[in-house]
């Protein structure tokens, strides 16, 4: 996992479209979304534009990107920037970051969304699929946040959310590092947390369970009885991010019975909640 490895062709031919060059005016603030063409973080975008705010919208589709874009401009009216860009290369990462720096387009809530898993055994996996996901999961956000959070830093203001999951409570059979990729977005949340709020920034980290997006196709997993009971629909996982993030609070786990599930696995052995967790999930 090089730090400045170019992964794809097409992610060095990450590109910018949007409308005529745009600035903050004053009282006017962009939110960033990466992984903005499904399940949250195209939630995240109607709900932000709902509110009002300017965005920037950050995945590989750009059909998808351009089309939720239109939407939102015409539905809301606000200003929707498109950026095409393959996360998992950091190079163009801090292409985007300049882009958005020459337009005057400073950004002052950046929800760190984009991330896959991938379902089975550890061994049996191909490594370059659990190396493409340590790349993004962890590699990509980190630099996502760093890039992004130095900016805030400079400005006194800024809002970063970053989206782990349930699985970073634990380490789970057959989604051995998909969980420990999440554990260590949980972590970096919660230092950064403490770190960042002498700087006037918030971190908050947002930690959901099984929810009907595209991920679990994604990541090839298969729907157990009990995860389809615990399923959540993106739209309030989403509202409680916003809301915990507005709140400058530090973690949040949405909806009732993934709290239930929470607290359970604070208050059990790990063999009992290890166990229990790799039956729901389908090990
Ligand atoms: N749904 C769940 O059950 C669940 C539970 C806990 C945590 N999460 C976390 O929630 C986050 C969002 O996932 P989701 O559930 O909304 O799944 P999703 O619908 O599959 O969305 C994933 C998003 O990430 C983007 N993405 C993937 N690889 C990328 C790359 N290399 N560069 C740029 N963008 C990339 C995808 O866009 P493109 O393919 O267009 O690039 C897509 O917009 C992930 O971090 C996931 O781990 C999901």
């Amino acid at each position: 996992m090089s730090p400045t490895r170019s992964t794809t062709p097409s992610s060095t031919q990450s590109r910018l479209v949007g409308e005529a060059a745009s600035s903050n005016a004053p009282g006017k603030s962009w939110v960033l979304i990466t992984g903005a063409s499904s399940g949250f973080g195209e939630e995240f975008a109607r709900q932000y534009a709902e509110q009002g705010h300017s965005l920037v919208l950050v995945a590989r589709r750009l059909d998808r990107l351009q089309k939720l874009a239109e939407e939102l401009r015409r539905q809301f009216r606000v200003e929707v920037v498109v950026e095409r860009v393959d996360l998992s290369d950091i190079p163009a990462i801090i292409q985007l970051h300049q882009r958005l720096r020459e337009r005057g387009i400073a950004i002052d809530i950046l929800i760190n969304n984009a991330g896959h898993g991938l379902q089975g055994p550890f061994i049996d996996s191909k490594l370059d699929a659990a190396l493409a996901m340590v790349q993004l999961d962890i590699a990509s956000l980190t630099a996502v946040t760093h890039v992004f959070a130095q900016d805030m830093r400079t400005r006194k203001r800024g809002k970063i959310l970053l989206v782990a999951s349930m699985l970073s409570f634990l380490g789970t059979q057959n989604f051995a590092v998909y969980s420990a990729s999440k554990a260590y977005v949980l972590r970096l949340g919660e230092a950064l947390h403490r770190e960042f709020k002498r700087d006037g920034l918030t971190v908050t980290t947002l930690c959901p369970g099984m929810s009907d997006t595209g991920f679990a196709a994604a990541a090839q997993q298969k729907l157990t009885p009990g995860l389809k009971l615990l399923m959540m629909q993106p739209a309030p996982v989403v509202r409680t991010g916003i809301r915990a993030l507005q709140a400058g609070r530090i973690s949040v786990v949405p909806g009732l019975p993934n709290k239930v599930n929470a607290l359970f696995i604070w208050a059990t052995p790990r063999w009992l909640h290890q166990a229990m967790f790799a039956r729901v999930m389908g090990a």
